[in-house]
């Protein structure tokens, strides 16, 4: 099926994508939901949200058509996001990976390019030049070398004055004890909120293999602060706001330096 065919607005392509009839397979809504911490309509419409920045920056801070870019989007899980992207870009220049090879599973069905990627990488698992690349809730979990692996993995695989869109987390994410910080005492969840007053790195890592010295994956909050000292090097910040469809996620995006 050629999807780019279809002419249908991102709303009714949203709803066709991830509606009973949907063309690629989704997977169950528990899956989806330990994922992506939603399912069904509310993921669906969070999805389509964040596509639709994703394209009207990409295109307001280029003054590209997305039509043309190489899109790589990085810790893809089981493709939610990438698949909607088919109604634009030919799938020779779509690609996802992830560090997770079983949730890359749910993307064997999607037409484009797939593959597992290193959690601390030294490089992207393809020689590509992207023109954009996206990552939802993966600077959300990351350990701060884990981070700055990837941030840097991630520059060296853009076009000059590509665009990278990241989401990270409000103070408000430490305030309500997100996920696993549910189990924090008063005192532990004030330490934090100093921590991000502060412009540090808020890191609370999950009980796992550490890799290279560091637990990579766990809850993790970054102020606006600590991006502007810490990512200017290799970024312009060309954005910096709450993303509506979903008040635990703000938007990053960037220009590579
Ligand atoms: C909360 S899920 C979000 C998945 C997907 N971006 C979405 O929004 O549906 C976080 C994803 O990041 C992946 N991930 C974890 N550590 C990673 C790393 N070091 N590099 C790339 N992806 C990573 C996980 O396997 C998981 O698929």
């Amino acid at each position: 099926m050629n999807f780019l065919d279809l002419s249908l607005n991102d709303n009714e392509w949203g709803n066709l994508m991830f509606g009973e009839k949907a063309p690629l397979t989704l997977p169950s809504d528990s899956l989806q939901a330990s994922w992506c911490g939603t399912s069904g309509k509310s993921l669906a419409a969070q999805t389509v949200a964040f596509y639709k920045l994703i394209k009207r920056s990409y295109e307001q801070h280029t003054g590209l058509p997305i039509k043309d870019a190489k899109l790589l989007d990085f810790g893809c899980g089981w493709g939610r996001i990438i698949r909607l992207f088919l109604k634009d870009i030919v799938p020779e220049k779509i690609y996802g990976c992830d560090v997770d090879s079983d949730i890359l599973n749910w993307c064997k069905s999607i037409p484009g390019n797939f593959a597992v990627s290193e959690t601390r990488p030294e490089k992207l698992p393809f020689s590509v030049d992207f023109d954009l690349i996206y990552a939802f809730s993966v600077f959300t979990h990351l350990g701060k070398e884990t981070h700055m692996d990837c941030l840097k993995a991630l520059h060296a695989g853009l076009r000059l004055g590509g665009i990278l869109i990241v989401t990270v987390r409000p103070k408000e994410f430490i305030h309500s004890r997100g996920i696993e910080m549910k189990n924090l005492s008063d005192a532990d969840v004030d330490n934090l909120l100093r921590k991000f007053d502060n412009g540090d790195y808020v890191y609370f890592p999950y009980n796992m293999a550490p890799v290279r010295g560091e637990i990579p994956y766990g809850d993790t909050v970054i102020p606006k602060k600590y991006i502007l000292d810490h990512w200017q090097s290799l970024f312009d910040v060309i954005e910096f706001s709450p993303f509506a469809a979903d008040p635990m996620q703000v938007s990053v995006v960037l220009r590579k330096k």
